[in-house]
């Protein structure tokens, strides 16, 4: 895995969309697979910049979210649709109609689980995915615990997930109990990953997944086993590694 250090949040959220926008350029109809969460936003933000100013261009280019809560509508303001919405697609030349995120009020939620995975292969799978990591490891909503095999499914969040995420609604009480989210196994098909983080609240979590044993019980961990992964984190979150490693080269991480 490559490891890459950056001096703030702002140079990762840069270096991170700087790689996007790489890809992009590369390979117009790209398939990305995208977070939602705090960490992204600014990452985001980089890369309506760089779509006004630089021309980057979206129009043939199809996304997979990782995960959306159970029972929110897409238009709640917390649905992972809304987001997605807000911090990205209604400010770059997206097609939304090629933008796929689970829906959270899906009759047979286990049947949009299985049309999401299948939706992936016949795109001919995720180019490069970005993932967040939970303060307990996780990636997507795959919680502690979860199968390195899993597939796409409806999860139960655990209480320290509920807690880090009731600062987005009103209280604790109203974070979902469950989401729909891609498994371990799903991402680890993903042909390129990268993972940000920042703050020292992620370092316990980045310190594990990098330097300790690959286990299922802190599931960024897996991605020990993937060929091409990335870590873009900010010195707060990388507080607790113990080897060093190396920084983004001007501003980009030396993405060709
Ligand atoms: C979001 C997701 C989650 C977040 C993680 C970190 O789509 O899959 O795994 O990436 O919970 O969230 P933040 O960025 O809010 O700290």
């Amino acid at each position: 895995m490559k490891v890459i250090v950056c001096k703030s949040s702002d140079e990762m959220s840069k270096a991170a969309a700087r790689i996007f926008a790489e890809r992009i350029k590369k390979k117009p109809n790209i398939i990305l697979g995208l977070a939602t969460g705090g960490t992204p936003v600014k990452m985001y933000k980089e890369l309506i910049r760089i779509h006004k100013e630089e021309g980057l261009d979206f129009s043939n280019v199809r996304s997979f979210n990782l995960d959306e809560y159970l029972g929110i509508t897409s238009e709640h303001d917390q649905s992972y649709r809304y987001f997605m919405n807000t911090n990205l697609f209604d400010h770059i030349n997206i097609n939304k109609a090629n933008t796929h995120v689970l829906s959270g009020v899906a009759k047979d939620p286990a049947a949009e689980c299985k049309a999401y995975e299948e939706a992936i292969k016949k795109a001919g799978g995720i180019d490069i995915q970005l993932l967040g990591i939970g303060g307990n490891g996780h990636i997507a909503f795959n919680e502690p615990g979860s199968a390195k095999d899993s597939r796409t499914r409806v999860v139960d969040l655990t209480k320290t997930t509920i807690e880090d995420n009731a600062r987005f609604f009103k209280s604790a009480n109203e974070v979902p109990k469950q989401a729909l989210s891609m498994g371990n196994g799903t991402i680890l098909e993903a042909k390129e990953i990268v993972l940000i983080a920042d703050k020292t609240s992620k370092a316990d979590a980045i310190a594990k997944s990098i330097e300790g044993s690959p286990t299922e019980q802190v599931p960024a961990s897996l991605l020990q086993a993937h060929k091409n992964t990335t870590f873009v984190v900010d010195k707060d979150a990388a507080s607790n590694l113990k080897k060093q490693y190396e920084a983004p080269t001007s501003g980009c991480c030396g993405c060709k």
